[in-house]
């Protein structure tokens, strides 16, 4: 059957960098999903899109929590029933500075940022295959600089220890390039092309769990919109060359990442081990 709109899901979508890609999207003509944990604080943003396109089904709610792994694939599941295609997905939500672990005892950050896209991409997969030319979008961070020893494996099946939660927000950022990179050598020839990328600093929500006495020090950095924050991951999405796939961007360019970022036995260890993590929810 024809579809008439082309189809995207966009996790953490209904505040921030996630929102604002959304909107332009949905500006576009794409049928989107927007997967969250709250259908009430996503509600406004459907209802806006609703407003701007005049279609009752530009914007679909789906229930996802990153950091339990039982709830990543209902959403899969739930997507999956609704037999479209698949041109967008893009990994946008995070979190930066919250502690704990995640439903299945992964770090949080690396549980909810890295593991829980990674589930989410595997069981989605196939239908971006089927849709292609399709494109998987990896909202990462120039924090992963910041994971200065790369991955620190003994760590991540253990609480969140540093006492900002910096260290372990690095190493997840630094979990979406390598995953990025890696999918896209799954992926070469079958048109699905994978992009991650640094939205800049952008004016968000994000930082609501650091230390409240960091806050206004992060303040003080001059900080993009989140329209702005948008512009990097829409050229992924939208622009970037399909040959170019794999790559990581800052500001609509290619950016090289640290030399661990672009450590490829890393990203291979990383891909096994976390096939091996979601294998029971596959
Ligand atoms: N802002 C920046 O300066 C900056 C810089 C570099 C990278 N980034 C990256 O940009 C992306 C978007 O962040 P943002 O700045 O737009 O922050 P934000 O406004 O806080 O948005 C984060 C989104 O992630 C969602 N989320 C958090 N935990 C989740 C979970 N367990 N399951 C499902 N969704 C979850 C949030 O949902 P709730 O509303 O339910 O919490 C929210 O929709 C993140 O990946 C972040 O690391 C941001």
């Amino acid at each position: 059957m024809e579809h008439p709109y082309k189809t995207a899901l966009i996790t953490g979508a209904n505040v921030g960098i996630g929102r604002a890609t959304a909107m332009d999207l949905a500006r576009k003509g794409y049928r989107l999903f927007l997967a969250g944990r709250s259908l009430e604080r996503t509600q406004v943003v459907i209802d806006e899109i609703t407003e701007i396109t005049a279609r009752t089904d530009a914007a679909t709610f789906l229930h996802l929590d990153l950091s339990d792994l039982r709830s990543v694939k209902k959403c899969a599941e739930t997507f999956l029933d609704f037999a479209l295609p698949l041109h967008l997905l893009i990994n946008n939500a995070g979190l930066a500075g919250a502690k704990g672990v995640s439903a299945q005892g992964f770090e949080l950050a690396f549980g909810v940022n890295h593991l829980g896209h990674f589930l989410l991409t595997q069981l989605l997969r196939e239908r971006l295959q089927s849709s292609a030319p399709a494109r998987v979008v990896t909202v990462a961070s120039r924090a992963h600089r910041l994971a200065r020893d790369g991955i620190s494996w003994h760590l991540l099946q253990s609480p969140t220890r540093s006492f900002t939660g910096t260290q372990e927000y690095a190493q997840s950022k630094l979990a979406n390039i390598l995953f990025s990179a890696q999918l896209s050598k799954k992926l070469m020839n079958t048109g699905v092309t994978t992009y991650s990328l640094h939205p800049g600093v952008v004016d968000t929500e994000v930082w609501r769990e650091v230390p409240r006495f960091l806050r206004p020090v992060l303040k003080l950095r001059k900080m993009l919109t989140p329209e702005q924050g948008a512009e990097t991951a829409l050229y992924c999405a939208l622009r970037a060359p399909s040959q170019e796939t794999g790559l990581y961007y800052d500001s609509c360019q290619i950016k090289k990442p640290t030399h661990h970022a672009l450590d490829e036995e890393q990203a291979i260890q990383l891909w096994d081990r976390s096939l091996q993590w979601v294998s029971p929810f596959m």
